[in-house]
């Protein structure tokens, strides 16, 4: 095991590690943003650089475009692609169904677009990503500038009759600005504490004119695959219902990331 690794990372590491081995040459691959995604990015990277291995990457977000270019990998829009092989992704949370909250990074937009476009979504994460019920992670939702505070309010409106704990919306920020997404918008997190039907609540929260896209990802994922700390994996595969437990060594030379900060 890597000593330059802290525990969290190990296990976003062996994760990463272990989804590459649904990548082949001549695939093309939706590459996730975040943290845990990263990792994927560049182990894919490493993969094209020192094993020939041939793929076009569609990033979710301008900073996985830039490392994926950073690292090797061809970037190709999705249009281009029209269709994808499979795409990887991390989560802020995940439930026994393999249904999503992403958007902790302000990038479920382009990321449900273009895991929606894949034949599979892998979702790679760590232990502290799996609850029972969703919703003690932030809901993020990306809204248009335009009329913002109208979308806010009408957002507090409809939470009002969802079967949801908490009610509170709060603008994410950066710094003392507000945060601003790949496509112009902004972003809300919704304090929900617990999302007791996450289906009709993401169906609601899209009928909203201003909103564009909710960060509940559902019937979307089939695969999650859990690192841990001390180098085991779970692969649970949704669609053929299997889970696996694979063991990971991770030598010293395995930390290909030290020099990269997300
Ligand atoms: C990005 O917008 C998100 O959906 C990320 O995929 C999610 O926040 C997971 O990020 P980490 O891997 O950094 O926890």
């Amino acid at each position: 095991m890597s000593s330059e690794l802290s525990p969290i990372d190990t296990a976003k590491f062996v994760a990463a590690k272990q989804a590459c081995e649904y990548v082949e040459s001549g695939m093309k691959v939706g590459l996730g943003t975040g943290s845990t995604a990263a990792w994927l990015v560049q182990c894919l990277g490493e993969m094209v650089r020192e094993e020939g291995l041939k793929i076009r990457g569609v990033p979710t977000s301008s900073r996985t475009a830039k490392l994926a270019r950073d690292v090797g990998i061809e970037v190709i829009t999705l249009d281009e692609a029209r269709w994808l092989d499979v795409t990887i992704d991390g989560a802020d949370e995940y439930d026994d169904d393999l249904c999503l909250i992403k958007g902790g990074g302000g990038a479920h937009l382009q990321e449900k677009v273009v895991a929606t476009a894949s034949d599979r979504m892998i979702v790679i994460a760590d232990a502290s990503k799996k609850v029972d019920t969703l919703g003690a992670f932030p809901l993020p939702i990306e809204v248009l500038q335009f009329g913002a505070g109208i979308t806010e309010n009408l957002v507090i409106e409809t939470l009002r009759s969802m079967d949801v704990l908490g009610h509170g919306v709060s603008q994410r920020m950066a710094g003392t600005e507000p945060f601003i997404t790949d496509e112009g918008n902004f972003i809300f997190d919704l304090h929900l504490k617990r999302i007791g039907n996450p289906r009709q609540l993401s169906a609601m929260l899209n009928q909203i004119p201003g909103v564009v896209e909710n960060g509940l990802f559902i019937d979307i994922c089939d695969v999650v695959i859990v690192g841990q700390a001390n180098g085991h994996v779970e692969v649970r595969d949704i669609t053929n219902d299997t889970r696996e437990v694979v063991r990971f060594d991770v030598r010293d030379d395995d930390n290909i990331f030290a020099d990269l900060s997300d």
